[in-house]
């Protein structure tokens, strides 16, 4: 039962992928589609994409959550799709945002470090921190 004043509980995920031909064409339809989509299952988040990397942070309801997920799974504009990190959270990090976009410079770890497995080592802080100085970044 959830008391007057308590936070509702929530899922947040973050996940790693390979872009599958990534150009400003190709993005824009991602972005379209999440701006569509998210508002009408209560999701917000952020994607940070780079040639060599998608890192997406989505978060609201559980099974909004699962299923949106199990679709971008399948989605061909990318691959070796791989969930990092999946917490339940009672406040979100981008309550404004369906899906807030950055290219990237607010990855610390290089093109190397990516290929070399450093988003699989990350710790759940450290995975978080790019998406906490995005939030910061853009309150809305
Ligand atoms: C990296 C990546 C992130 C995506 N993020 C979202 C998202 O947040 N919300 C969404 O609805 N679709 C997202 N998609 C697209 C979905 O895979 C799918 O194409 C879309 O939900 C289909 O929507 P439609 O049936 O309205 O065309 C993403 C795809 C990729 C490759």
């Amino acid at each position: 039962m959830t008391l007057p004043g308590e936070p509702t509980i929530e899922k947040r995920i973050i996940y790693r992928s390979q872009p599958f031909g990534f150009d400003t064409a190709v993005l824009a339809g991602i972005l379209s589609a999440a701006r569509r989509n998210n508002p009408r299952y209560g999701i917000t988040g952020a994607l940070i994409c780079r040639h060599d990397v998608y890192l997406q942070l989505i978060e609201g309801p559980a099974e909004s959550i699962d299923a949106l997920y199990a679709v971008i799974e399948g989605d061909d504009r990318h691959f070796d799709v791989r969930l990092l990190l999946s917490e339940a959270v009672g406040e979100r990090l981008f309550p404004a945002w369906s899906m807030l976009d950055d290219t990237a410079p607010s990855l610390f770890w290089s093109a190397g470090d990516v290929a070399a497995g450093a988003l699989e080592a990350a710790s759940p802080e450290e995975l978080r921190a790019p998406f906490i100085r995005l939030s910061a970044a853009h309150p809305g």
